[in-house]
């Protein structure tokens, strides 16, 4: 952490790396957290004290009470969940009005974006990329097309324009064939979230980041999906459609990419995925079920089953050297305690080529794989590197030695305070 600077922490595979534990844990050491990507299709989970949370839109670094959270420009919002999600939080006792400030220019998710989210899928067939059912496709298509709307707009005159906008939507569904649905309970809870969200400083949070970068404060930018699901880099497209690469942090905040100081690179100690798409490592049999079972690989926001296998080294390189990773961090190492080997995907083999390159069709290629032994340890009551048992030690090197990049902490469990620093 540097002041006046922005740290990024990101995923960088497909998500659920466990980035909202780290953010809750990092946050401490932090001025400002800020999300500047992505919506509700993200499920952040938080446990500490006996308490679990999941945050969707709100970033984790709100249960430090001291500290302004920021929903930045590059983010969407739908006002029915945020109003969902907060009040949940103010409930357990977390007061948000003065401190969740949330850019104008975040774009607006509406009931009947998350109706064409569906019946887009339904269109695709067997192509289906398997969305959250949240309407980010259509939200940020909107926003590139300039039709869309942004929490700014819902300061004036915004009946008309949210009419206006959502008679679109229905002409566009019709054309679509899609016309089986019913918004009638879920628009009324929108509205609300809209009035709502009115109670929470909606702010030119670009300006107020400049402000506070300059007065040497330090903020903490909390990435949402992963790498591989970034619109430009991911797997295309099976993939969201927001940046999630630190390219993102500049545009979804407003700050200029000299601002930018560390970046923490988030994985699992194996991979999952949860949607369609390409994905070399997945394992079909009962190694890919033990992972899924010990890992409780459910998906957050959608409770699907997350698909399992080990840890990718060529989407971890590809993602290094995209996001300019200067730190790893590796998470749910205590879900491969019992694994007699554990195996690391080297490069991909399709037709007799083998690369150790990200290749643009990622479909079809097989995972080439390296085997080390398994540590057979529980790691879950650990609290010092020195207590590593040998294995996972090596298991660290060895990927610390493929990846050219320290790992500076360890996970071994979902609470706060399972979390291992080696700096
Ligand atoms: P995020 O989207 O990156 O914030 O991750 P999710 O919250 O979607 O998924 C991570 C899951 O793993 C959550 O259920 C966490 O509680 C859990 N988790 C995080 N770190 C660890 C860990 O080190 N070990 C275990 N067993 N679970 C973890
Ligand atoms: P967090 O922040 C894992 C996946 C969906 C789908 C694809 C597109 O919790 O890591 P979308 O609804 O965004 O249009 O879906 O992206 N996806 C995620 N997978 N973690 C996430 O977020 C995800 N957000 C979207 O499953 O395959
Ligand atoms: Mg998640």
């Amino acid at each position: 952490m540097a002041k006046g600077k922005v740290d990024a922490l990101l995923g960088i595979v497909f998500g659920d790396e466990g980035k909202g534990k780290v953010v809750d844990c990092f946050t401490p050491k932090y001025d400002i957290v800020a999300r500047f990507a992505g919506g509700p299709n993200a499920g952040h989970t938080i446990i500490f004290e006996g308490k679990k949370f999941v945050l969707r839109s709100i970033p984790s670094g709100i249960f430090d009470e001291g500290k302004v959270n920021i929903i930045g420009n590059g983010c969407v919002i739908a006002p029915d969940l945020f109003m969902a999600e907060a009040k949940e939080l103010e409930a357990a006792g977390y007061d948000l009005k003065s401190r969740l400030h949330i850019s104008k220019r975040a774009h607006l998710i509406l009931p009947t974006h998350r109706v064409l989210d569906r019946a887009y899928e339904a269109a695709k067939g067997k192509n289906k990329v398997g969305t959250t059912g949240k309407g980010i496709g259509p939200t940020y298509s909107e926003k590139a097309a300039r039709t869309s709307l942004r929490v700014g707009d819902i300061l004036e005159n915004f009946s008309e324009k949210y009419a206006a906008l959502k008679s679109r939507h229905e002409q566009i569904l019709k054309d679509l064939h899609y016309t089986d649905y019913d918004i009638t309970e879920e628009e009324r809870l929108w509205l609300e979230g809209v009035e709502y969200m009115k109670s929470f400083p909606l702010t030119d949070t670009e300006i107020e980041l400049h402000k506070a970068l300059k007065a040497g404060k330090s903020v903490l930018a909390e990435g949402a999906q992963g790498t591989m699901l970034d619109i430009d880099h991911g797997t295309y497209p099976f993939v969201s459609s927001s940046s999630t690469c630190s390219g993102g942090v500049c545009t979804g905040l407003g700050v200029a990419p000299n601002a930018i100081g560390e970046i923490f690179g988030i994985f699992k100690a194996y991979s999952t995925r949860v949607g369609s798409g390409p994905f070399p490592v997945e394992l079909f049999d009962e190694t890919g079920d033990k992972i899924r079972e010990i890992g409780n690989e459910y998906g957050a926001v959608t409770g699907r089953n997350r698909r399992c296998g080990w840890v990718d080294l060529v989407a971890l390189k590809y993602a290094i050297a995209l996001n300019g990773v200067t730190q790893l961090i590796m998470m749910k190492s205590d879900v491969l305690d019992t694994f007699d080997t554990i195996k690391a995907c080297v490069a991909y083999k399709k037709d007799g080529v083998v690369t150790e390159d990200m290749p643009y069709d990622t479909e079809g290629w097989e995972a080439v794989y390296e085997e080390l032994p398994g540590w057979k340890t529980d790691l879950t009551g650990l609290t010092s590197p020195d207590q590593f048992p040998k294995a996972f030690q090596d298991y660290i090197d060895y990927l610390e030695k493929a990846l050219e990049t320290p790992i500076t902490i360890v996970s071994v469990g979902p609470d706060r305070a399972q979390t291992i620093s080696r700096a």
